[in-house]
C-alpha cells in the first residue's frame, strides 16, 4: 500500500481518539511485511498511566492477527506537525520488526510526508 494511503488511514482513525485529558489526538497505521494494515488511536484513562498510544494500539491489533513483522508505520496528530512516536512506542516497534533500518516511519509535515527509519529514531535500541 502506498504511504499516502497509510497516512490517510492514520488521519481517519485519529478521529476516534479518546483523549479528553490531554486533548491530543493521535492515529497510527501499521503496514506489515505481509502487506496487511492495522490502525489504532490513542485512548486515555482518568488514571493517566493507563493511557495507550495510537502506535501500540495499532501494533496490538497486528499481533492479535498473528502479523508480527512491521514494515512501516504512519502517524498523525491534528494537534502537531511531524508528530513522532514516543520512546516507548519506538521500542515496541523494534520488538516487532526484522531490522530497524528497514522500518519506515511516516510523519505528516504540512502537505508533505516526512519519511525516516526506525533506526534513525531509535539508535542503540535495547535487546535481551
Ligand atoms: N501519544 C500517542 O498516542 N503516541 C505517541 O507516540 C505519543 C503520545 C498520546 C498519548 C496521550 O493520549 C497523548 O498522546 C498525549 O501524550
Amino acid at each position: 500500500m502506498k504511504y499516502e494511503e497509510l497516512m490517510a488511514k492514520a488521519i481517519k482513525v485519529s478521529r476516534n481518539s479518546y483523549s479528553p485529558y490531554s486533548k491530543f489526538a493521535v492515529g497510527a497505521c501499521v503496514l506489515t511485511t505481509s502487506g496487511n494494515v492495522y490502525t489504532g488511536c490513542n485512548f486515555e484513562n482518568s488514571s493517566f498511566g493507563m493511557t495507550i498510544c495510537a502506535e501500540r494500539n495499532a501494533i496490538g491489533s497486528a499481533i492479535a492477527a498473528g502479523d508480527k513483522k512491521i514494515k512501516a508505520v504512519a502517524i498523525y496528530s491534528p494537534n502537531q506537525d511531524n508528530c513522532a512516536p514516543c520512546g516507548a512506542c519506538r521500542q515496541v516497534m523494534h520488538e516487532f520488526c526484522d531490522k530497524d533500518e528497514d522500518v519506515d516511519i511516516i510523519l505528516k509535515n504540512g502537505d508533505e510526508l516526512r519519511i525516516c527509519t526506525l533506526a534513525e529514531l531509535l539508535p542503540e535500541s535495547f535487546n535481551l
